[in-house]
């Protein structure tokens, strides 16, 4: 089995490649596996260092809007998972040409090939933002989508594109839209761990407005498995809501946070709001639970115990990144 995975250098993507190449996803059997990745601020290949030295693990340098790329490692592809994308919104409202780059063309790029190169299924790692905000109840996946800001509308159209091409080509893809992920080797620009690694520093955590929007937070390895079980026996052209976390406010992560890490109220500072900041995800669950037997495993306790471990014995991992970009 020939598996390509797009963005396999990211948080997710390489989680994924980590699980992949044990066997995890394929009952016990290795598949073969391409990671196609452009190496942006957010890819790192020490990711898949856990994995590196596998013979049946290839690392592709480049970019998805590259066709003839694309085309080449594209064909006749078991499965593609495409990971690849701009993924911060705080980066896109600082500029959204190149989300619309990577998120629209770079997923139109990859879906032309797949269609092209009869790839046998094809999964978009798409996300619950594409909805926009909800203040009660949850997100079935036939909730129309309202994407608030320049990431979340990149994806939406992402996510269309997909459905196109199953109708029209015939493609066997599907979507997925995940709540907020968490766990080991997350970029330090996002909220977990920033706020983690700021404390570790003995610095601030910017908390931004009021600090009551909500997010549901999930195990990077329940998103994964998610995708996997969609993978193996989703219908194509259908799209599946992954979630099902622990949905909190940020001054409620935010207390965790200062609990696990021995830091009180003082370590805090309050930031200006994000612009257009959605107060709260939440997605409904019931059609990958009742259909796909799904349900999330690790429960947020332990997983961010685990977590913040990683992260006070990875100082190596993250100090350099933290680095290059002084904001965080
Ligand atoms: P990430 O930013 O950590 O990683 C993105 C990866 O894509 C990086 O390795 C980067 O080098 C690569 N990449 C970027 N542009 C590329 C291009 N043009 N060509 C090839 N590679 C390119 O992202 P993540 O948090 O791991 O998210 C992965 C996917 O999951 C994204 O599509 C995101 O929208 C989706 N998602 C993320 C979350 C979350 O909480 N992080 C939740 C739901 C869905
Ligand atoms: O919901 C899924 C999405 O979750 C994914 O599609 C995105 O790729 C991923 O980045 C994430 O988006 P968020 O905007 O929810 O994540 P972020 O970690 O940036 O912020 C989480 C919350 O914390 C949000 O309400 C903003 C707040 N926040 C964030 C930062 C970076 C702060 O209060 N201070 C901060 O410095």
């Amino acid at each position: 089995m020939r598996i390509v995975v797009t963005g396999g250098a990211g948080f997710i993507g390489s989680h994924f490649v980590r699980r992949a190449a044990s066997g995890a996803y394929t009952g016990g059997e290795l598949p073969e596996i391409v990671v196609l990745d452009k190496l942006t601020y957010a890819g790192n290949i020490a990711n898949l260092d856990p994995v590196g030295e596998s013979p049946l693990l290839r690392f592709v340098h480049g970019d998805i809007c590259d066709r003839p790329l694309v085309t080449d490692v594209l064909k006749g592809a078991d499965l593609v998972v495409h990971f690849a994308a701009e993924s911060h919104v705080d980066r896109s409202i600082a500029g959204s040409e190149e989300f619309v780059r990577t998120n629209v063309l770079g997923t139109q790029t990859l879906l032309n090939a797949a269609a092209d190169g009869d790839v046998a299924k094809f999964v978009h790692v798409s996300t619950d933002e594409v909805y926009g905000s909800i203040d009660d109840g949850s997100w079935t996946e036939s909730a129309p989508l309202e994407p608030n800001s320049p990431y979340s509308a990149s994806k939406a159209s992402s996510d269309l594109l997909a459905r196109a091409f199953h109708r029209t080509h015939g493609l066997p893809v599907c979507v997925t839209r995940c709540s907020n992920n968490y766990g080991p080797y997350q970029h330090p620009e996002k909220v977990i761990p920033l706020f983690v690694t700021n404390l570790l520093d003995g610095r601030k955590v910017p908390l931004y407005g009021d600090g009551a929007n909500v997010r549901d937070w999930l195990h990077v390895d329940d998103h994964c498995r998610g995708i996997a079980l969609v993978a193996e026996r989703g219908t194509p052209g259908e799209v599946y809501n992954i979630g099902g976390g622990t949905e909190l406010t940020n001054i409620g992560l935010t207390e965790r946070l200062l609990e696990m890490l021995g830091a009180d109220w003082s370590m805090v500072q309050r930031v200006p709001d994000r612009k257009g900041h959605d107060r709260r995800y939440s997605v409904d669950i019931g059609k990958i639970s009742d259909q796909l037997g799904y349900r999330p495993l690790i429960s947020f306790e332990q997983g961010l115990a685990e977590t913040v471990e990683w992260y006070v014995s990875r100082r190596d991992w993250w100090a350099p990144l933290k680095k290059a970009e002084r904001s965080y």
